[in-house]
């Protein structure tokens, strides 16, 4: 097997490459591949000759998306566009990752994959219309939507926490009114293992651990798992206002994984004790 990774230098494509060791990748990042060009794309994948193509490239700062709406949709929008076009020129099966900021956020229980999307930021705005750019320009295509994603190197919620904890500060103060799957990128990177040889599968699914939590209590899993003394104190997401609206639920309900047939995804607290064992 043998794939290109769009953005294969960010968080997600560094775990991919350590731990799909059977898997041949070929990285397509910035500078040598930038997705906003179209030409560009379709040379490096074609030259790449592999069996599918997996684009994880995107402008993911969700707070900067707001003030960078032009980019943002540049790269994600139209960078998802550009790379649905070369795989569906060159017959690659396309798997391509987005986001649970696509949904509003207000739902009492976890979205489902045929939920309407109903995004509240940049961010979320531009990886939807990433989404139907997918669906119109490639015909063979997964998407896969993450959520709450740490991985090898971060940035994420579970770099920025032990970083936070160097004993400077008595307490942290941590949202706990946002729910949702904090989500392992090796868990999904031997789902996607496995999803690659399911050529059957397309459209869309939902790829986050198992179970469900708030920031808060994430954090004191963290600390705990880590064998770290920090005070960790709840707060509403009102008091710690950031420029791009947050959504109060994040959680995914994954049928279309039930629906496959494979396994489902590990629960959030076994593969968060994996991951920073090896950490
Ligand atoms: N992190 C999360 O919590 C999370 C949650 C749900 C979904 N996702 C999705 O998962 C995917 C991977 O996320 P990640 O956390 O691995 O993000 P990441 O660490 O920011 O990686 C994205 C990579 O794409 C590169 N990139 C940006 N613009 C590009 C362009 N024009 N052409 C080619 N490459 C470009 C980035 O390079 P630079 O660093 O130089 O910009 C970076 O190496 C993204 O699609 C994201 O939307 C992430």
């Amino acid at each position: 097997m043998k794939i290109f990774v769009t953005g294969g230098k960010g968080m997600l494509g560094r775990t991919l490459r350590r731990v799909l060791t059977d898997v041949e990748i070929v990285v397509g990042d910035l500078p040598e591949c930038d997705i906003t060009q179209v030409d560009a794309v379709q040379e490096a994948i074609a030259a790449a000759d592999v069996d599918a193509v997996v684009h994880c490239a995107a402008m993911t700062q969700v707070d900067l998306c707001e003030t960078e709406r032009e980019r943002a949709f540049l790269i994600n929008e139209t960078g998802s566009a550009n790379v649905a076009k070369a795989c569906q020129t060159l017959g690659k099966r396309l798997i391509a990752i987005s986001t649970d900021y696509v949904f509003h956020g207000d739902k009492p229980t976890a979205y489902l994959e045929t939920d309407e999307p109903d995004p509240q930021t940049v961010y979320g705005a531009s990886k939807l219309a990433g989404e139907n750019a997918i669906r119109e320009f490639c015909s063979n295509h997964l998407i896969l939507r993450l959520a709450w994603l740490y991985g090898d190197g971060g940035p994420s919620f579970l770099h920025t926490m032990l970083k936070l904890a160097d004993g400077t500060r008595p307490t942290l103060k941590v949202v706990n009114d946002q729910r949702g799957n904090p989500t392992s990128a090796v868990a999904v990177a031997r789902h996607l293992r496995m999803l690659l040889e399911r050529t059957d599968l397309c459209g869309v699914m939902h790829l986050t651990c198992e179970g469900e939590t708030t920031w808060y209590d994430y954090a004191k899993e963290i600390f705990r798992v880590a064998g770290v003394k920090q005070e960790v104190v709840p707060c509403t997401t009102a008091e710690f206002p950031r420029p791009a609206h947050r959504p109060a639920n994040s959680a995914l309900e994954k049928a279309a994984l039930a629906r496959s047939g494979l396994p489902p995804m590990p629960h959030w607290q076994d593969a968060l004790r994996e991951f920073m064992a090896e950490m």
